[in-house]
């Protein structure tokens, strides 16, 4: 009888991990090489948010466990923020903090899935999406938003996917891998299917809510549609805007009885998340957010560039996104092509497996995102060194045959 169980058959290792074991190999073999793999912003976390965690650590705060869903005071400044910033009304009793979004997402998904149920997942998708849904029981159902369409789906193909299996629709706006973002007007058609299919709820995962460019205004579905409010799950973060990826807070609002059956997951597994980052995530919400808007500045430079110059390399096609850290070039006029190194490339895996052997750089195929051949940049990286890899990248490109 095997030891490991069986449905981790099911699941695989993280794409996005993978590359950057590799990039960390080469490295370390001497090599120069740039990683465009990571999904963190570059900068460090803002100093009045270390100062409140250094302060709960001097007082005590910090020693002890805390609620299992979270601090009162936690709980209070998201109440606070889902207001502000959304629109949104959630009561202490709706809202749960978690080890980092991910946490979130996947103890939402253990508590609301049984065998056979479906989840619709829009692609190109955050990796770990399927395999969340893989590992909690469920199907993932993938609905391909292309390139021509801003990696974005329409309504008509949200409501093809629906069926009377279908548990939740997982959107992501801004997204991972692609900086999609979905605007107002968008959001309103896909709710207006929604609404239609009252057994469907929305697991909304608003990580990149304040990374978005030029005009782009966020919103969060349960804001443009209030018909949606009883169904949604909105989860956010401190980890992308705040810089805290290390410290892992997320949270979520949601319907109480949900938010209490993720609870009761929680404290049989985790417990509370760090009582010193709850204290830190207390500081990022109520304090100054201006750091927010000089990040955002030096994002949307870096984002500029890399479109800029991906489109002007041979093969690559690359949309402007409206927010994350993402960019999502189809490489697909580079596959069939012959590598200096004499070896053809068949698929976006061998594409970025020759680009990080020929040229060091160290980026993420598309496939495992649900849509390819493309790939993934991250541009939370030094801009010298993303210009850098951008013109490595047109280097191999032209040197394709
Ligand atoms: C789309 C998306 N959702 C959720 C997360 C989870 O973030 P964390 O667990 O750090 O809060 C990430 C992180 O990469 C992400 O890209």
């Amino acid at each position: 009888m095997a030891f490991l169980a069986e449905q981790l058959k099911r699941v695989k290792p993280s794409a996005t991990i993978a590359v950057t074991d590799k990039a960390r190999a080469l490295k370390q073999a001497g090599r120069d090489v740039i990683g465009l793999g990571a999904g963190e912003p570059d900068f460090d976390t803002p100093d009045n948010i270390k100062q409140a965690a250094i302060k709960a650590i001097e007082s005590g705060r910090a020693a002890k466990y805390t609620a299992v869903d979270g601090l009162a005071e936690l709980k209070a400044a998201i109440a606070r923020k889902f207001k502000r910033e959304n629109q949104l009304d959630y009561k202490p009793a709706q809202i749960i903090v978690g080890t980092g979004g991910k946490q979130v997402l996947y103890n939402a998904l253990m508590a609301t899935l049984n065998p056979g149920d479906e989840v619709i997942i829009p692609a190109p998708f955050w990796v770990s999406y399927p395999d969340m849904v893989l590992l909690a029981g469920g199907t993932p159902v993938p609905v391909v938003g292309t390139m021509e369409r801003g990696y974005k789906i329409l309504p008509a193909q949200l409501e093809k996917a629906i069926t009377p299996k279908t548990k939740w629709l997982m959107l992501n706006s801004p997204s991972n891998p692609t900086g999609a973002g979905y605007t107002r007007e968008e959001l309103k058609a896909l709710a207006a299917v929604l609404v239609r299919h009252p057994h469907v709820h929305v697991m909304s995962d608003d990580m990149y809510e304040h990374l978005v460019y030029d005009d782009f205004e966020f919103f969060s579905p349960a804001q443009v549609e209030p018909a949606l409010y009883e169904r949604t799950l909105t989860v956010n973060g401190v980890s992308k805007a705040y810089c805290m990826t290390g410290w892992r807070i997320g949270y979520a609002g949601g319907p109480e009885p949900l938010i209490k059956a993720m609870a009761m997951i929680q404290s049989q597994s985790t417990s509370n998340p760090p009582a010193v980052s709850q204290w830190a995530a207390v500081e990022a919400l109520d304090g100054p957010q201006d750091f927010i808007a000089r990040h955002n500045k030096i994002f949307k430079e870096r984002r500029d560039l890399c479109v800029s110059m991906l489109n002007q390399a041979n093969g690559l096609s690359c949309p402007k996104p409206e927010g994350a850290f993402y960019v999502y070039p189809s490489c697909a006029g580079a596959i069939g092509k012959t590598a200096p190194s004499g070896k053809k490339i068949a698929t976006d895996e061998e594409f970025v497996t020759e680009l990080l052997e020929c040229e060091g750089v160290a980026v993420v195929q598309g496939t495992p995102f649900g849509l390819g051949p493309a790939f993934r940049i991250s541009y939370a990286t030094k801009t010298e060194d993303l210009e850098e890899a951008c013109r490595r990248i047109q280097r191999f490109c032209g040197n394709l045959k």
